[in-house]
Formats: structure tokens, sequence, C-alpha cells
């Protein structure tokens, strides 16, 4: 039976198990056998695979994480100090595998790219809840973070307004700010605060001061976890030696709330949502665009078109050379949707 395989790395995100689940149901429908590796690389490092069969793949649809289980570590090309890429790819051979699907974000897709290169076809599908990977319009898992971070924001609006205080909402995206921006427009926020738009926190402060004196002593605050101070400083919570992206950022909606305090007067509490935002189901949204994207790549794999991920380009699903795949894609400055939000008074702290 002719067999492809398939792999879930690096952060997790809503709707991995969506891609695996079509996947196995794709290619199992045109005669091909899918066989998962666990784990992400640790899986092809310590050679720990299962074959995919219906019924590990039967009620998986509307399950957060992934069955295959994931990890940011253990890079193929440098453990501990050895390449095991040719290794790995052997190894891949004499299971059979004729292609090996990578879901993942940028770094998952340059490791597809190293492999390729090595002899062994890959095909990769775009994840992270972050939304920044250029070849795609989307990636899955991003409509449920912007549907949680929006939950978060109109459980703050309450309390914000009963207490008269700013509430600062700090949410995940990595270096861009399309958590932010989604789910600040969709929650309605006063300001935003993203990578892509450098701020000032006395515009920001002038925008608070001026609801108060329009009787609306309460004022809520999107911030990208990626945010610079105005003196240009990213906050890092902590590094990571072994990671492929060793810094993981955290902590700028601390100093924007002490600083907002400040300025303004107005007491002010800050929420740091976390991995929330990476947990629990896909909303329908994810769930579909992450089948969409699991029926192309195992099409994509069965009729030998390697070297390609699959990407949703003006709502069309289709795909592109894994070469583009690995560029970030910050927010346009002049998107429509960030004029959008300053169109109904949302500062970026700007202007
Ligand atoms: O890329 C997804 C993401 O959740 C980012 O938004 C965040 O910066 C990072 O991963 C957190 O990584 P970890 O799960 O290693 O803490």
């Amino acid at each position: 039976m002719r067999r492809i395989g398939v792999l879930t790395a690096g952060g997790d995100a809503p709707g991995l198990n969506a891609v695996v689940r079509a996947v196995v149901k794709q290619a199992n429908i045109r005669g091909v056998e899918v066989v998962g590796f666990m784990d992400g690389f640790t899986g092809l490092i310590k050679q720990r695979h299962k074959v995919l069969d219906p019924a590990s793949i039967s009620g998986i649809l509307p399950r957060g994480g992934t069955i295959l289980g994931t990890s940011n570590k253990d890079n193929p090309f440098n453990y501990e100090g050895r390449d095991l890429g040719a290794d790995i790819v052997k190894y891949l051979k004499e299971l059979g595998i004729e292609c090996l699907i990578f879901i993942g974000g940028d770094g998952s897709m340059s490791v597809a790219k190293s492999f390729l290169e090595l002899g062994l076809p890959t095909v990769g599908v775009p994840k992270t809840i972050d939304n920044d990977l250029g070849a795609t319009d989307q990636t899955f898992g991003f409509d449920t973070a912007i549907g949680v971070a929006t939950e978060a924001l109109d459980r703050l609006h309450t309390t914000a307004e009963a207490h008269h205080r700013i509430m600062v909402l700090e949410v995940m995206g990595r270096y861009t700010g399309w958590i932010a921006l989604h789910s600040g427009i969709a929650g309605g926020a006063d300001a935003i605060l993203i990578p892509e738009i450098p701020f000032s926190f006395d515009v920001v402060a002038r925008r608070i001061i001026k609801r108060k004196h329009e009787g609306k002593p309460f004022s809520l605050v999107v911030v990208a976890e990626g945010a610079r101070t105005p003196e240009g400083e990213m906050v890092i919570a902590r590094t990571i030696a072994d990671s492929h992206e060793k810094l993981r950022l955290g902590g700028i909606g601390n100093v924007i709330g002490a600083k907002l305090e400040e300025l303004t007067g107005l007491e002010t509490r800050v929420t740091v949502l976390g991995h929330i935002q990476r947990g629990g189901s896909p909303t329908p949204y994810d769930r579909i665009l992450a089948t969409r994207y699991g029926v192309h790549a195992a099409n994509l794999a069965i009729d030998a078109k390697f070297g390609r991920m699959v990407a949703l380009r003006s709502n069309a699903i289709t795909d592109v050379p894994l070469t583009e795949a690995g560029v970030s894609r910050p927010v346009p400055h002049d998107s429509d949707v960030v004029k959008t939000a300053k169109s109904v008074g949302i500062t970026f702290g700007d202007e």
C-alpha cells in the first residue's frame, strides 16, 4: 500500500487535529495509508510513529491540541550538536513514506525545505494563531485565538465600567499585531498597540482622559506581546536555548498599565491572556480552513507535487513553493482594517 507521513510541529494551534483528520480521510479515500510522527521533530529523531487508521482519527475534529503531540524544540539538523538529516531520510525511506506533510509555522517550513533539499519529498501546511506567515492570507488557529481574546475583552469591559478602571489586555502574536488588531476591533477596544505602529504614551493617555471627560471613566487597551515601548524595547519573558525561536515575549502589558495609570490617574489592571488563546476547540471557521488545507495537502503529497505549501489566497485554496513560506507578514500600516479601526475612534497611539 502507498504511504505518506504527517507531523505537527511548533506551538500548537486549534485546528491541528482537523488537518490531520482531513489528510487521513482524503488519503484513505485514495487508497493511501498515513503514518503519523509523534511530538514534532522529536518523533523523527527518536523514530516514534504510528499508522493513523480510521479509528485513530475518530472524534478529533472539535478537539484542541494535537493527537500527534508537538514540540518547538529538537532541530533534526542540530540535535545535541549532530546533523541527523540523512539518518531521518533513510528511516522514512525504509518506512516507505513517499512524502512527509509538515503542519507547522515558519520554523517548521524551513525544516521542510531543508529535508526537500536532502531528497525527502515534503509538503507544508501553515499553522499559527499569530497569522504571521507571508505566503497565505490566513493560518488556521487565528480565528479561534481572536475569538478567545474578544471574549476576554467583553468580560473586561463590564468590570472596567463598574470600577471606572483602565483594563489592559496583553495578547499573543509574536512579532506581529494581528491578534491584537482583530480582537481589539471585535471587542470594542479604545486603544490597540501593536509592533508595527510605534506609539506614544501621551497620545494613548490623552484619548483615555478625553473619554473620562465625555463621561466614560473607563477604557480598554489591547496590546500585542511584541509591541515595543516608545524607547524601542521589546519585553522578553524568557529565553529558551534549545528552541528554534529562542525568545518568548511577555510583560509589555504591565509596562503599559503602570505608565497609563500614572499619566491618567485612573486605576489600572493588567490581564495577560497567554496560552488560553491556543487551547480548546477550534471555531467552525478554523475547522473548515483546516479541513480544506488537509485535503489539499494530502492531494499534493499523493500526486507528487512536492516542495509546496498549501495557502489561502483571495478565499481560494492554492499552493505556493515552500521557498516562499518562511517570510513573516506584518500588519500593513495602511491596511483597510487599521483604517477601519481608526475610523471608529480606536487609537494606535501614533496620532
Ligand atoms: O507562535 C505561537 C505563540 O503562541 C506566540 O503567540 C507566542 O509568542 C509563543 O507561541 C509562545 O510560545 P510557548 O508556547 O513556547 O510559550
